[in-house]
């Protein structure tokens, strides 16, 4: 019963995933990325790998019912039974109800969604750096320019859904990733001490 769900919300390049490990570590949750499941899947070549691979070099998403299945697969790990940090997921409003579902099943709810605000040319810079080093497969200029469209038009409005809820909080994420953190972990030891009404 009970547990945390903290969702990291934003766009791509935004810092979803440096935050979200962050403060995996220091709250000793599981860090649950659905990009690195499906990039997982992708290495692998399982069937879910066979059909995102071409989906993520597009910079389109996944459809909703694979991810969610995946991510209902990856919940039911023992890590997962008192809570999870969620980053990059949900993207759809679809998927946020089936988040809500999956946590429900287990007495769970979204404690709050960190709205991780960057600027594109901030997150263009940040790409474009990261491709020389890393080289995802989705970093090439015309992806990333794919990936910002695809997070306005389908995942953007998913903070409207939160929103309603009190569960919204946006943070500057054009920041040094300490100070980025160090109001992350503010916002989520305030949310923990007084949660939004329900
Ligand atoms: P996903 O893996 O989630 O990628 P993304 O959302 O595009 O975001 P990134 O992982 O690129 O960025 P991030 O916000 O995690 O930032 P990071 O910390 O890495 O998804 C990939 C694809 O998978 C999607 O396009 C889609 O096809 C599919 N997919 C995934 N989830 C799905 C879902 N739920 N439904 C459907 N499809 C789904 O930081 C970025 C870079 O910036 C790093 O190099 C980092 O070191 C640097 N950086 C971080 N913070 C700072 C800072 N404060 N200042 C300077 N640099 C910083
Ligand atoms: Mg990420």
């Amino acid at each position: 019963m009970g547990g945390v769900a903290i969702v990291f919300f934003g766009p791509p390049g935004s810092g979803k995933g440096t935050q979200a490990s962050r403060l995996a570590q220091k709250m000793q949750l599981p860090q649950i990325s659905t990009g690195d499941l499906l990039r997982y899947h992708v290495g692998a070549g399982t069937e879910i790998g066979k059909i995102a691979k071409p989906i993520m070099e597009s910079g389109n998403l996944v459809p909703d019912e694979l991810v969610t299945q995946m991510l209902r697969e990856r919940l039911k790990q023992d890590d997962a039974i008192c809570g999870a940090l969620f980053d990059g997921y949900p993207r759809t409003t679809a998927q946020a109800r089936s988040l809500d579902a999956l946590l429900a099943e287990t007495g769970k709810s979204v404690l709050v969604v960190l709205h991780v605000d960057v600027p594109d040319e901030a997150i263009v810079d940040r790409l474009a750096k990261r491709a020389q080093i890393e080289g995802r497969a989705d970093d090439t200029p015309e992806t990333i320019r794919a990936r910002l469209r695809v997070y306005r038009e389908k995942t953007a409005p998913v903070a409207g859904y939160y929103e309603a809820q009190g569960l919204l909080v946006t943070i500057d994420g054009d920041r040094t990733i300490d100070e980025v953190f160090s109001e992350v972990d503010s916002v989520v030891y305030q949310r923990l001490v007084q949660p939004a009404p329900a």
